[in-house]
């Protein structure tokens, strides 16, 4: 016989970290890249100098294709989500996905309101093959015959740790670096803003769900902090790949980059050391600090 949660005694759990996420998405989730104005950021495009567009488009085509990939890669773990009766959790992840095929939306839009029509393919360096053709459809395609505790931490260290709390995070930081200091394109900083804020819940849920599983095994700590420090080496290559020179056409410098990316790392470290020893009530009751 089926356990429906929702009819159980137990119900939905309304206090929990995944719902009240899933309600911050019912509210801000919803925003539409149509309603966003382009019009200036055409007459924009056009000012930049030859490598100033040319590393944007690099930033753009980084970006627009990882959100494909994550848009196919997030069902594998809704799936294994719901194989292992967490109601709540998979009620978060329908709007992830959701969310997900909406940044794909967004910089389809963008290339099309500023007239660039060009394969971008060419933009993707090996090491961001590497990433996004094997080790995340890889990692997150093992879900479908393994729902083990080790495997969803897997999945989440490599899509919500690392893919987009630790390079995605690095992205905005450069698309505000470049273009907010300069004061153009205000329609691709509107979308920028509005994806950050999304991919805070994404994050959010991926340290929500390691620190559930570390509650449940605490001997998954070492292994999720190691397994996520492994990937740094990705990530700085991937950097030296966006910022070939020591300064970019921003004026970013390739050390800045690093440093930011260090960062973040750093951040999503503390806050899984944090998980050892709480209890799931602990954890569940975690207050939602981002937007
Ligand atoms: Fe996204
Ligand atoms: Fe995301």
């Amino acid at each position: 016989m089926r356990h429906y949660v929702s009819t159980s005694e137990q119900g939905i759990n309304r206090n929990s970290m995944p719902f009240r996420l899933f309600e911050k998405a019912k509210r801000l989730g919803t925003w539409d890249p149509r309603d966003i104005d382009f019009s200036q950021d055409k007459e924009d495009w056009e000012s930049l100098t030859e490598l100033q567009r040319d590393q944007t488009l690099q930033l753009i085509a980084f970006f627009y294709s990882a959100e494909e990939a994550v848009t196919h890669d997030i069902l594998p773990l809704i799936y294994a989500i719901s194989k292992t009766g967490h109601l709540e959790e998979e009620m978060f992840l329908t709007t992830f996905v959701f969310e997900e095929a909406k940044h794909v939306d967004f910089f389809n839009l963008l290339l099309s309101h500023i007239g660039v029509k060009k394969d971008l393919n060419s933009y993707h360096t090996p090491i961001y093959r590497k990433l996004f053709d094997e080790i995340l459809p890889e990692t997150m395609e093992r879900l479908i015959d393994d729902q083990s505790p080790k495997a969803i931490a897997d999945a989440c260290i490599v899509y919500n740790m690392f893919a987009e709390g630790v390079l995605a995070e690095t992205g905005y930081w450069a698309f505000y670096e470049s273009l907010k200091k300069i004061n153009k394109m205000p329609g691709l900083l509107e979308g920028i803003s509005n994806i950050k804020r999304d991919e805070s819940r994404h994050i959010g849920f991926g340290t929500y769900l390691l620190q559930r599983i570390i509650s449940e095994d605490s001997d998954m700590l070492d292994y999720i902090l190691n397994k996520l420090q492994s990937l740094m080496p990705i990530a700085i290559e991937m950097n030296n790949t966006l910022r070939p020179d020591d300064v970019s056409a921003f004026g970013i410098k390739k050390e800045d980059g690093a440093a930011y990316m260090m960062r973040q790392l750093n951040a999503r470290l503390e806050v899984l050391k944090r998980a050892k020893g709480k209890t799931i009530e602990e954890i569940y009751n975690t207050e939602v600090l981002f937007e």
